[in-house]
């Protein structure tokens, strides 16, 4: 999972050499001064703070690993232990989605967040802010609805390790139902973040704005 964020975030970082000089002049460059590096941490009206950018691709290499975990059950009968321990991945993995995602909100909160591009149509504006919603919906919703179809089904929840407490009491009838919900919103998640992916390498390569450069990491020196 790592080496495939690593993978990605270098491919990244090639996009970003190739479109830097777009977008030159909405950078400030880093000094190395002391406030100027605290400041690069934040979000300002142009560009995502440095904090904002690591949780945003890390949620990416963790979600990478939620999914890969569930759908990787397949290959194994049931009852095996690697089935099982994909299985546990898949609920720790999915639990940190949670925490992340409260650290994300914390980040998003505590300053601005950067105005959309000049010349994008209100159009693109409302669709782009309604998949961000649709985004932070799946991040909180995806791990809740998987707490309770573990504590419907009166199974442990851990994290780390940790035993976690059930959010309900057990209830067979309603683990079902909880797991379909939890199946289908899923499914619908990968087609979110398939269009939230794709509609970010269109402004790159086809509006060549500056959308997907102010997400991804600063060159030193740009
Ligand atoms: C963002 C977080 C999460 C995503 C995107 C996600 C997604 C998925 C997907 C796609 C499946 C496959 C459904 C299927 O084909 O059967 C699944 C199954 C499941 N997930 Fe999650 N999940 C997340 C978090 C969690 C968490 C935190 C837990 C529990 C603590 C959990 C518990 C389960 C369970 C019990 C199943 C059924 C496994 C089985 O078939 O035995 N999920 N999840
Ligand atoms: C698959 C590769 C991905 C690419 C290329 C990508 C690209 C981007 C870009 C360029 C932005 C800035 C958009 C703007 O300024 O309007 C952005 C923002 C955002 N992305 Fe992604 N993204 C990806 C995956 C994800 C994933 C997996 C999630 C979460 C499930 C996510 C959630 C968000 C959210 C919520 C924002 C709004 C800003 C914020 O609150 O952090 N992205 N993304």
């Amino acid at each position: 999972m790592l080496a495939d964020a690593g993978l990605y975030l270098s491919a990244a970082g090639l996009a970003h050499a190739g479109a830097g000089a777009a977008v030159a002049s909405s950078v400030s460059r880093p000094s190395g001064d002391p406030d100027d590096v605290i400041m690069n941490l934040r979000n300002t009206a142009e560009r995502y703070g440095a904090l904002a950018i690591a949780l945003h691709w890390l949620m990416l290499a963790l979600l990478i690993g939620v999914y890969a975990a569930i759908d990787l059950t397949d290959l194994y009968p049931k009852g095996s232990a690697a089935r099982e321990a994909l299985k546990a991945w898949h609920f720790t993995l999915g639990l940190s989605v949670f925490v992340l995602v409260a650290l994300r909100l914390v980040v998003r909160w505590s300053g601005p967040v950067p105005e959309p591009a000049a010349s994008m149509p209100r159009w693109q504006q409302r669709t782009a802010n309604l998949i961000h919603l649709a985004l932070y919906v799946l991040m909180i919703g995806m791990p809740l609805l998987g707490w309770l179809v573990l504590s419907a089904a009166g199974e442990p929840i851990r994290f780390f390790g940790i035993e976690l407490p059930a959010l309900m009491a057990a209830n067979k009838a309603l683990a079902e139902p909880l797991h379909e919900i939890h199946e289908t919103v899923g499914t619908i998640g990968y087609f979110l973040i398939g269009v939230h992916a794709l509609g970010a390498l269109l402004h790159h390569y086809v509006m060549r704005d500056d959308t997907l450069v102010r997400m991804l990491p600063r060159r030193p020196g740009a």
